[in-house]
């Protein structure tokens, strides 16, 4: 057994065999005695997984890719960069970062045929069920890069799929409201090209902040792996059965879109917005969490793995205030926000429960600031985690002791029955 490295935040210190509970009922009764948790083979990429992508260590508020701190890969890398190293395990040369751009520019357009496809939806889709569904649409246009075996193959749809889901996450958007589609623009950089297709007009030149193309990159690079969430551990599922790496992403997708997962930083925003529409007093609002009244809930705040501010939200909360600033915005959301913050921290409710603000809880303001609209920013969380579900699909492949996912189960229905009862 070792130590469940996201409680103790630390590596995992001796690994043994698994063994049965005393009671022979399984581990769960010997879990909850221990607190301690066993890498058994058995339940791979289901109960238990190593990986050598994204360490986390929630106590201290540590999250390194690749070995790298969050915050540095943030103020220095860019986003493409970031994808390279998390697939390839390494930071690219510039050269490497060239023919790896080239090859995604390469890639951005999307076959004719998906006009027809976009346009097929309801006008008031979620954007997050269009995404999944052109991601899995993927397989059926691309039958030559499915082989999950054949590394040229994978390396193949990675690309098609970096290149590509920003073109679908910018149709989605504009078929939702009413717009023409645009090409891609290949001479613009890859964020940039993505805001031009979301809020550009055929008949209009369509200018860009270079703040916010940087900030917005930034913020895919914060989105872009957190270890085995609910999105990663549903890809690597879904991908354990060797399904092809894009029916793995949509699955991922998917998986995203729930509100307890990357559909928090929406639920934050309406909850801010409820809370400024309806002129509630924060303080009052934050006793209202506390006596969990029904339908009160402080969205954003607190985190399975963290029991410390999440690095992320530090850099986000910054990031927001600039944004706002080089726009000449200001927003009473963010007020709110910070406002909530304060007043939870400095609450002994929340700070012996080590509840802080998470990943989400200051997004939906910086994108509602670039323009964004709220049903969006799910879709651009997915367009920050895409690398990391690429590189935790293509860990989990390459790892020849990789078995098909099936969770344990303990059966506790009835025992035998009779029809005739
Ligand atoms: C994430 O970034 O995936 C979220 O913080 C959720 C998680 O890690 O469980």
């Amino acid at each position: 057994d070792f130590e469940l490295s996201h409680a103790s935040g630390r590596m995992p210190l001796e690994v043994t065999e698994a063994t049965e509970g005393p009671s022979g009922l399984g581990m769960s009764s010997l879990l909850k005695e221990t607190g301690h948790v066993t890498l058994d083979p058995g339940f791979t990429n289901t109960a238990s997984t190593t990986s050598s992508i994204t360490y986390i260590d929630g106590d201290a508020g540590i999250l390194r890719y690749r070995g790298y701190p969050i915050e540095e890969l943030a103020e220095k890398s860019s986003f493409l960069e970031v994808a390279y190293l998390l697939i390839y395990g390494e930071l690219p040369t510039a050269d490497r970062l060239r023919g790896f751009s080239d090859d995604i520019r390469n890639h951005t357009l999307l076959d004719e045929k998906f006009r027809a496809f976009f346009s097929a939806f309801p006008r008031r889709a979620h954007p997050m069920a269009v995404l999944s569904s052109a991601v899995s649409a993927l397989s059926t246009f691309y039958q030559d890069s499915l082989d999950p075996f054949d590394p040229e193959q994978v390396d193949q749809s990675s690309i098609r799929l970096i290149a590509k889901l920003p073109t679908i996450a910018a149709y989605a958007y504009k078929t939702s409201i009413g717009q023409p589609l645009l090409y891609p623009d290949n001479s613009l950089g890859y964020v940039e090209n993505f805001l031009r297709m979301t809020f550009g007009l055929p008949t209009q030149p369509y200018e860009i902040d270079p703040e916010i193309v940087r900030v917005l990159d930034m913020l895919f690079v914060l989105h872009a792996d957190h270890e085995q969430n609910c999105s990663t551990s549903t890809v690597r599922l879904v991908g354990s059965s060797q399904a092809n790496l894009f029916s793995s992403v949509s699955a991922g997708v998917d998986a995203l879109f729930g509100p307890l997962h990357g559909g928090a930083n929406q639920a934050v925003l309406e909850m801010l917005e409820r809370i400024h529409k309806n002129g509630d007093d924060i303080d009052s609002f934050v006793r209202r969490v506390k006596n969990k009244e029904p339908g009160v809930k402080l969205m954003g705040f607190g985190h399975r793995v963290y029991r410390n501010y999440d690095p992320r939200a530090a850099v986000v909360k910054k990031a927001t205030g600039k944004v706002l600033e080089a726009l000449g915005k200001s927003d009473p959301l963010l007020d709110l926000a910070m406002r909530l913050e304060e007043v939870a921290l400095s609450d002994d409710y929340f700070v012996e429960r080590k509840l802080y603000p998470n990943v989400d809880f200051y997004t939906g303001v910086i994108y509602k600031a670039m323009g964004f609209p709220t049903n969006a920013f799910t879709v651009l969380f997915a367009l920050g985690r895409l690398p990391g579900w690429i590189a935790q699909w293509r860990e989990m492949m390459n790892d020849s002791s990789t078995k098909i996912g099936r969770p344990r189960q303990v059966y506790v229905g009835p025992g035998e029955r009779h029809y005739a009862d």
